[in-house]
């Protein structure tokens, strides 16, 4: 695929003055050197087969100022062994370094196995040249510290990021309740990779994935019922245990698979407020989510809260019959508690009677 058109007869002349200048050997100062005379020049560039105009410049800077300072150019393409090179270098594989276990210094983790089990990676492997290798998310020659502003994989960028690839589910994402907080800079709210992870990534119908439908309730209950979290925004952290308690929710612990999660009635990428329009739980839309699994899904699909727990008054009528049967039986037990108390205090009482004579009787005898 990437074959050579060089634009500039200049590349030829450099070549010369390359191969005199730049000794040929592997090790890392001297190729360094070697490296600039051609790749140091702005205008370096070539054209794809595509058509397209490639930038064969590297600023040095871009380099040193990123977490790979003090790297030489052929610790990543590192079949680059004569200069100038004759065959086009391979695409650099990163986990060369980056593996558990290295003694190159960079970081450990089990992130990388995560990312060869992941549908990423094994797309990869399978020879899938769409799916992404590590520098697709974090950059070349400046990748920054993961957290830094600068980073693409930065909390606030991940998303752009995705939509390289996925860019129908990040337009969608953008206008939901979570990509709007999202883009006015809430840390609050889920990201692509909160949902998804990062390296690790698998497809919604694999059992492992957080976004396999019976794991989708846990995965939003990460946010949704941590009241510390979604208590701030004014939400109840109480509609996850109202799931959990409802018909959906109990037969999804069982294992059944076609009853609703979260994202059957919420949606998944455009998930908004129940009082917008334009979500699927808005009153006017309930008939319809409801009905693309139950057939006789009507307006009265809509009457009443649908997170309802017996201990919350909005549920009407179940709040009462609950209330209604705590209160008995709160009552039956204290009254029985004060039967008890009165029959024990009776008992007692008519124990002393008894053993008064019988003292006296016993005092009388001698
Ligand atoms: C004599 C000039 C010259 C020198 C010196 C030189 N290159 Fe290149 N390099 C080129 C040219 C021309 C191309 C584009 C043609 C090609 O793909 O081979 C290129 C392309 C590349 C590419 C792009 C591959 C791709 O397909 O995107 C890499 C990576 C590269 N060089 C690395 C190096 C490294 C590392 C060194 C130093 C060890 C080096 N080059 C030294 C001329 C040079
Ligand atoms: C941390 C690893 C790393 C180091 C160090 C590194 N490169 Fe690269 N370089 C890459 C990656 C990744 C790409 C993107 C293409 C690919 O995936 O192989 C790339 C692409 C290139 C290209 C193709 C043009 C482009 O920007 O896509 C050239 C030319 C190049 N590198 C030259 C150099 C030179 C010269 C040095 C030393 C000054 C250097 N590289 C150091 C990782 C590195
Ligand atoms: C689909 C995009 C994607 C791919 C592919 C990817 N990463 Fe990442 N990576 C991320 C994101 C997002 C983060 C930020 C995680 C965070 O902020 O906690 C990250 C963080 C990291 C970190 C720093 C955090 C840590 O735990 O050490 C390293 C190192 C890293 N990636 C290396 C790699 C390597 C090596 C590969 C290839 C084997 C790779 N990544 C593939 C998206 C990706
Ligand atoms: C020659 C070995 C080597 C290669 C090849 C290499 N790295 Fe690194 N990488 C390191 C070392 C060492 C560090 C730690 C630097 C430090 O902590 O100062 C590092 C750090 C990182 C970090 C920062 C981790 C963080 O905490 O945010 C990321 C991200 C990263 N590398 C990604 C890549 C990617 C992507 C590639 C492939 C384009 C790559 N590395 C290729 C050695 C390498
Ligand atoms: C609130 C959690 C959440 C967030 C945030 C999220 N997703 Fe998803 N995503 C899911 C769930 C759940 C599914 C499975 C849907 C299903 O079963 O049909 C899914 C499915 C997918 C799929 C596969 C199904 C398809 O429609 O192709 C892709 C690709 C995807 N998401 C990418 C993204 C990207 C990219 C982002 C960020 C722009 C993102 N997701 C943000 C929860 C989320
Ligand atoms: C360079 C392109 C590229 C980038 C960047 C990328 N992906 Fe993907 N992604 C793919 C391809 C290609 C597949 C399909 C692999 C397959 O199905 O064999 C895929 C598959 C997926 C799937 C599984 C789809 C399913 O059917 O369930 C999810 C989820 C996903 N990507 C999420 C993400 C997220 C989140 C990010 C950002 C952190 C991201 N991707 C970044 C190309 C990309
Ligand atoms: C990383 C945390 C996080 C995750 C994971 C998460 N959310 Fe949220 N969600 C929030 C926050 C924070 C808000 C409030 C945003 C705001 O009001 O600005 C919110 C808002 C909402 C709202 C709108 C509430 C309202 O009244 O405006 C709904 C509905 C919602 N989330 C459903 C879900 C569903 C369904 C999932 C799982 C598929 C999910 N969320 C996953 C944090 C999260
Ligand atoms: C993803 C599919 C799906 C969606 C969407 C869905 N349900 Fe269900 N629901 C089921 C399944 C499957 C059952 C199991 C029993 C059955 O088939 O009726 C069930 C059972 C129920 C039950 C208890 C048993 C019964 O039939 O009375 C109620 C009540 C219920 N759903 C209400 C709703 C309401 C209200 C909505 C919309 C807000 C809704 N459901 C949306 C799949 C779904
Ligand atoms: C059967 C459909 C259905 C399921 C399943 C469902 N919800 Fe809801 N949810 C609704 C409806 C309808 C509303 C609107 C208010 C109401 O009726 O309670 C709502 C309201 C909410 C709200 C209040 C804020 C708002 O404006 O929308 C949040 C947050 C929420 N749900 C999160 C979740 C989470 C998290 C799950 C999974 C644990 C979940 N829901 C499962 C239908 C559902």
């Amino acid at each position: 695929m990437r074959h050579t058109s060089l634009t500039v007869g200049l590349w030829t002349v450099l070549a010369a003055v390359a191969l005199t200048a730049a000794p040929t050997t592997a090790q890392a100062p001297a190729q360094v050197s070697g490296c600039d005379v051609c790749h140091s020049k702005p205008d370096a560039k070539r054209v794809l087969p595509s058509g397209r105009v490639q930038s064969l410049f590297i600023d040095r800077d871009d380099l040193q100022h990123s977490v790979h300072r003090g790297k030489a150019c052929v610790d990543c393409h590192t079949d680059v062994i004569e200069i100038p090179h004759t065959r086009t270098p391979e695409t650099v594989n990163c986990t060369r370094c980056h593996f558990e276990g290295n003694t190159a210094g960079a970081p450990q983790g089990r992130i990388y196995a995560e990312y060869e089990a992941s549908v990423h990676g094994r797309a990869l492997a399978a020879g899938d040249e769409r799916a992404p290798a590590c520098q697709d998310c974090h950059g070349n020659h400046s990748i920054a510290p993961h957290a830094a502003a600068t980073s693409p994989v930065a909390r606030e960028n991940i998303a752009a990021g995705c939509a390289t690839c996925h860019l129908q589910i990040y337009t969608e994402f953008r206008t939901s309740v979570h990509g709007v907080a999202l883009d006015s800079g809430n840390v609050d709210v889920p990201t692509c990779t909160d949902c998804h992870s990062e390296h690790g990534i698998r497809r919604h119908d694999d059992p492992r994935s957080p976004t396999y439908a019976g794991n989708v309730a846990a995965t939003c209950a990460t946010c949704h019922a941590a009241e510390a979290i979604i208590g701030k925004y004014g939400i109840s952290g109480e509609q996850v245990a109202a799931y959990e308690e409802s018909f959906h929710g109990v037969a999804s612990r069982f294992g059944m698979r076609t009853v609703a999660n979260c994202s059957s009635c919420h949606g998944v990428h455009d998930i908004r407020s129940h009082l917008d329009p334009a979500s699927r739980v808005y009153v006017d839309n309930i008939p319809a989510t409801c009905g693309e699994c139950h057939a006789d899904a009507n307006a009265n699909y809509a009457i009443g809260t649908i997170h309802v727990r017996p201990q919350d008054p909005v549920s009407g009528i179940v709040y009462w019959v609950s209330a209604f049967f705590k209160w008995l039986t709160i009552s039956t037990i204290c009254v029985l508690v004060i039967h008890i108390g009165l029959d024990l205090s009776r008992q007692i009482r008519d124990r002393r009677r008894h053993r008064r004579p019988h003292l006296q009787q016993k005092d009388s005898t001698p």
